[in-house]
């Protein structure tokens, strides 16, 4: 019997939150319900999502970030169809490929001069896995350290270097020998080091959840104590990689030279999932040492064709589409243009980001009738103000974002690079209006707040 996908798609197309409710996790069906974000998509083109009433969605989330060239980019589509025409002999396994030696070439250039080598995988998490186990071989050392509010993955390993309990909370025991020090705190970071002990310091150049930025000398300073105490220095690149923050990496903006470069996400286009770590000749050499250790880390399908061609592809789009310049100069102007609103608006604390990495941040107000409203909020759930702006701009302004992090009002935006002065327009007018609703008391966007607070009161007692 022959199978069409679309036919198949076409005939239960009515089905999908009942299968979830069925098949698999239903407490996101839930989340998805409750927050009204439950919408039957049907087309995604670039930077933009269609539901069945055809109705557009700016997407400022890009699939948590892996849609940077936008979605359904035809060059990686050609790239990938092609590659699956050409019969190639993919994973051959007992062989090198061309594909993946052409991939790493590429990523290679991008990189700083001491990053030489590459290894892949085939996700985010893969690559600080792989991280972690050669800078212990590599500096015979057991410890790794990681910042607070840091997030490295969901598996055990790279758990072990999450900095949110929430995620941790009931998996443990996790991977001995990893703590923390607060991001930004020179001092702290040394007293860690100098014991003489620590493989490696994992750290994110723009900390994801919250989108907190490096101060000015911090990554530098931070890579001369890993250096001084023998310590290696990983930059996690696997969200602010690839453009995002308007350089290729987020490093360059401050000129350091990691011992290793995480990647993921953005690197394949978003069709094929990819990971990457690019390090020094000395760690590869260290932990690929003898023939007998050719095989000493890997995964079955990482180096697969199709990744390494997504991969080509997508490098190929973001320079023949300036995406990383766009970036910089949208993403610029977005920041600033928000930034300035904090002067009219109360609610409104910061804006700040690099590139189309980008936090609008909340916080109390002065006047007193807008901050018994807030604080009623924070009492019930805190980060509930967030749900209050992003649940609005979704519903009405059609503009999909997300809340940055658990019990913070800060909302972020990670859109494809590829914004045009138009989404700009729609991301500032849509912010400014909702914003403006929420200074208005009573008011509609006030009745969306009691009733998240009920659901956040209700959901404490059934806890
Ligand atoms: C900085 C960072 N590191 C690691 C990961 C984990 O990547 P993945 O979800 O592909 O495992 C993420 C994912 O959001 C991330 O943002």
């Amino acid at each position: 019997m022959s199978l069409s996908i679309s036919e198949l798609l076409q005939s239960r197309s009515n089905d999908k939150f009942t299968l979830h409710e069925q098949h698999l996790n239903n407490q996101m069906v839930r989340v998805l319900n409750t927050i009204g974000y439950n919408r039957n998509y049907k087309k995604a083109v670039g930077q933009y999502l269609y539901d069945d009433k055809n109705q557009e969605y700016l997407d400022c989330l890009s699939g948590f970030g892996v849609f940077a060239v936008g979605r359904n980019h035809p060059t990686v589509i050609n790239a990938l169809q092609e590659t699956l025409t050409l019969e190639l002999p993919n994973l051959v396994q007992m062989d090198v490929s061309l594909l993946s030696g052409i991939f790493a070439e590429k990523i290679l250039q991008t990189t700083p001069d001491n990053l030489e080598r590459m290894f892949f995988c085939n996700s985010g998490t893969e690559a600080v896995e792989a991280a972690i186990k050669f800078a212990r071989y590599t500096t015979k050392r057991e410890k790794i350290l990681h910042c607070e509010h840091s997030y490295h993955g969901l598996t055990l390993g790279a758990l072990a270097l999450n900095g949110e309990e929430v995620f941790r909370e009931g998996f443990g025991p996790l991977l001995p020998g990893c703590s923390s020090v607060p991001f930004n705190d020179l001092e702290r970071l040394e007293a860690a080091l100098a014991n003489k002990d620590v493989a490696a310091f994992f750290i994110e150049p723009i900390q994801g959840k919250g989108v907190n930025l490096p101060d000015d000398n911090y990554l530098k300073e931070a890579q001369r104590l890993c250096h001084q105490y023998g310590t290696l220095f990983v930059a996690d690149e696997i969200q602010t990689g690839v453009g995002r923050t308007g350089k290729f990496w987020a490093i360059d903006h401050w000129d350091v030279e990691p011992d290793m470069i995480l990647m993921a996400k953005a690197l394949s286009g978003g069709f094929i999932p990819v990971g990457g770590v690019a390090m020094t000749q000395k760690i590869m050499d260290a932990v690929f040492n003898r023939m007998d250790r050719a095989v000493v880390h890997g995964s079955t399908f990482s180096k697969n064709n199709m990744a390494m061609a997504a991969g080509i592809a997508t490098l190929q789009v973001i320079e023949d589409e300036k995406l990383i310049e766009n970036t910089a100069v949208i993403g610029e102007d977005i920041i600033t243009s928000l930034a300035a609103m904090t002067h009219k608006y109360e609610f409104l604390k910061e804006v700040r980001g690099k590139g189309l990495m980008i936090a609008i941040e909340f916080g109390a107000p002065k006047s007193l009738s807008l901050k018994t409203a807030w604080m009623m909020l924070e009492a019930a759930n805190k980060g509930l103000f967030c749900q209050m702006v992003t649940i609005p701009l979704f519903k009405e302004h059609h503009l999909l974002s997300q809340v940055a992090g658990h019990g913070m009002n800060v909302v972020k935006l990670l859109p494809p690079l590829n914004l045009t002065e138009k989404d700009r327009n729609w991301v500032i007018n849509s912010f400014d209006q909702v914003i403006a609703d929420c200074h208005e008391i009573p008011g509609s966007i006030w009745d969306l707040g009691k009733n998240l607070a009920s659901h956040a009161i209700k959901n404490k007692k059934t806890k």
